[in-house]
């Protein structure tokens, strides 16, 4: 058999893994050919590729990032970029194309799947919003990232008797801010699930105070939005992909916590250091089963699929369902951390 993987989107801790997994399998134990696309859907439509054999993989396991590169470029923005695809895949003989991605990757690969070519997807996103998986890897460890982060703020916080505004990633979904709220002990948790009002916010920091303690740690995930008119709120516009740009939540709310509060509140965005370095054991292991099971799911000729963690098990499930929606943290969630406004 001939696979062809790609990494495209957001990079995420264990992408690397997987790469090595699917070599392992394929060329190892089946026998197969595996060559790895540059970039994303970029190196397909551009024919830009390697071939990738056990010592191209040697050592990564623990590396984050992805050694085959990662960009947002889509096939559906170019004009005939399915059909350079399809024609890509003929001219390599690909028997079968792994693509690893979040939401907007998986779409594409929804889209070429219907279009007729033999895709297993992998989902990854330190976001944790893939809905038919349980868990994506990336998450552990951008939840371990910001823990420690959270962590450390504190000290420096009570050292100045500090609000501290910190904001994790997380465009459409609280995962990180809930998960890394809860470990740290966070004060106030905002998610972007549910709109939150600026007055039960200052509330929430103010009576921390009033009580005697002498600092506050907000999370704001970078997707949080105000209620409609609880304060004023600006938003940063689009990027060159027309993705909503997320660079304000944290500023505008520390700068509205101290003018309400009288009380000195800074800001902390972590960013991508959250995506970035080498993911925990846990994703190692669960990129290195979707790897595998990927492989598999190929030599079954279960195209169209998805390899998904559902309990402790990983099944496939069809590409088609699996981008339907995103997974939102369930309200319970959000009840039992009692931190969350
Ligand atoms: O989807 C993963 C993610 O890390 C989001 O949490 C974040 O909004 C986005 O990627 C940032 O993307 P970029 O690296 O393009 O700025």
């Amino acid at each position: 058999m001939r696979i062809g993987v790609l990494t495209s989107g957001g990079d995420c801790p264990g992408l690397n893994a997987v790469i090595r997994s699917v070599v392992h399998r394929a060329v190892v134990d089946h026998g197969d050919e595996v060559i790895g696309f540059h970039d994303g859907w970029k190196g397909l439509l551009e024919c830009d590729y390697r071939k990738l054999d056990l010592d191209a993989v040697g050592g990564i396991l623990a590396r984050g990032g992805t050694i085959l590169g990662s960009s947002r470029v889509q096939p559906a923005h170019l004009v005939g970029g399915v059909e350079r695809a399809k024609g890509h895949v003929a001219d390599l003989g690909l028997d079968a194309i792994i693509p690893i991605g979040g939401e907007g990757t998986l779409k594409a690969a929804n889209l070429l799947s219907e279009a007729g070519l033999p895709i297993v997807g992998v989902p990854k996103t330190i976001d944790n919003d893939i809905a038919s998986t349980d868990v994506t890897f990336g998450f552990d460890t951008a939840v371990t990232v910001a823990t420690e982060a959270l962590d450390r703020l504190k000290t420096t916080a009570e050292s100045h008797q500090r609000v501290l505004v910190v904001e994790v990633m997380g465009r459409h979904t609280g995962w990180i801010a809930l998960h890394s709220g809860m470990a740290a002990g966070a004060h106030a948790v905002v998610v972007p699930e549910r709109p939150f009002d600026m007055d039960e916010l200052t509330s929430r920091v103010g009576e921390r105070f009033e009580a005697g303690k002498r600092f506050a740690i907000v999370v704001v995930a970078e997707g949080a939005k105000p209620r409609e008119g609880s304060m004023d709120f600006k938003t940063a516009g689009t990027d060159i992909y027309g993705h909503e740009r997320f660079t304000g939540i944290a500023n505008q709310l520390s700068v509205e916590l101290e003018r309400r509060l009288g009380k000195e509140a800074r800001p902390v965005i972590l960013g991508h250091v959250q995506r970035g370095g080498t993911p925990t054991a846990y994703d190692r292991v669960l990129a290195t089963r979707f790897g595998w099971h990927a492989v598999e799911a190929a030599h079954r000729g279960e195209f169209g699929m998805l390899t998904a963690l559902r309990g402790t098990d990983i099944t496939m499930v069809p590409l088609a369902q699996a981008v339907e929606t995103l997974k939102t943290v369930p309200a319970d969630r959000y009840d039992e951390a009692e931190c969350v406004l």
